[in-house]
């Protein structure tokens, strides 16, 4: 199951699996995403890609009683939208703890908080991507807003730091991983695009059998 899925250009990432339930608020991403799910090159993968809020309780309450049990849960790049308040993490909490099997993953992405902390008020990466810290208090918790501007992108975009404390607690008992993207083979050639990817950490969390 991937919450937040997005357009599903990059399907290729799910080679081998059969079967997946696909995510999305976005009604121009879901739609462009629905043609993608039909194409008939995919055919090996079954996709369930289905328009939902995850920070509404109805849409969950709905996707709990509609899809089935599951092993692996990813959340790629979008974490950091539920993390505004505590009520829309709440949301997805709830959905991942009531369709992941014992002994099933959930694996996600997402900026380090510590790491954004350490930073100055605004950094810039050679203009190519810049973070402005858009809050003053230094506690970890929900609502600590950054502004993040991607020149491949062209715009900047707001998102909420994800902090250690509120996985834990969100998880008690699962087992906890977690590797900085400099852990990781093929880092990228440019400076910036290299500093600003290591800020960047995979989770993963196993829940107890
Ligand atoms: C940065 S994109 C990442 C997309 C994809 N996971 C990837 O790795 O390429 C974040 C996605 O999360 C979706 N999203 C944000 N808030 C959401 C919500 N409340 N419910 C469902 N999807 C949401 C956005 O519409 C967007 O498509």
């Amino acid at each position: 199951m991937d919450l937040g899925s997005g357009r599903l250009h990059d399907l290729f990432k799910w080679s081998g699996i059969g079967y997946m339930i696909a995510i999305e608020r976005d009604p121009e991403a879901y739609e462009e995403g629905r043609k993608v799910a039909e194409a008939s090159y995919h055919a090996t993968l079954t996709i369930d890609y289905i328009r939902a809020d995850l920070t509404k309780p109805e849409h969950i309450d709905r996707l709990i009683s509609s899809v089935p049990k599951i092993w692996s849960v990813y959340c790629f790049f979008a974490i950091h939208y539920f993390t505004g308040q505590k009520e829309d993490f709440d949301q997805i909490v709830r959905l991942i703890q009531a369709k992941l099997r014992p002994g099933g993953r959930f694996c996600f992405t997402c900026f380090s908080a510590e790491k954004i902390q350490a930073l100055p008020k605004e950094i810039n990466f050679g203009n190519q991507y810049y973070i402005k810290k858009k809050y003053d208090d230094q506690k970890p918790g929900f609502g600590r807003k950054i502004g993040v501007y991607i020149s491949s992108i062209g715009y900047e975009h707001d998102e909420f730091l994800v902090y250690s404390e509120t996985i834990r607690e969100a998880f008690p008992g699962f087992k906890i991983t977690r590797k900085n993207f400099s852990q990781f083979p093929r880092a990228p050639e440019n400076e910036h695009d290299r500093a600003f990817s290591f800020l960047n950490d995979l989770w993963i969390l196993i829940k107890p059998a």
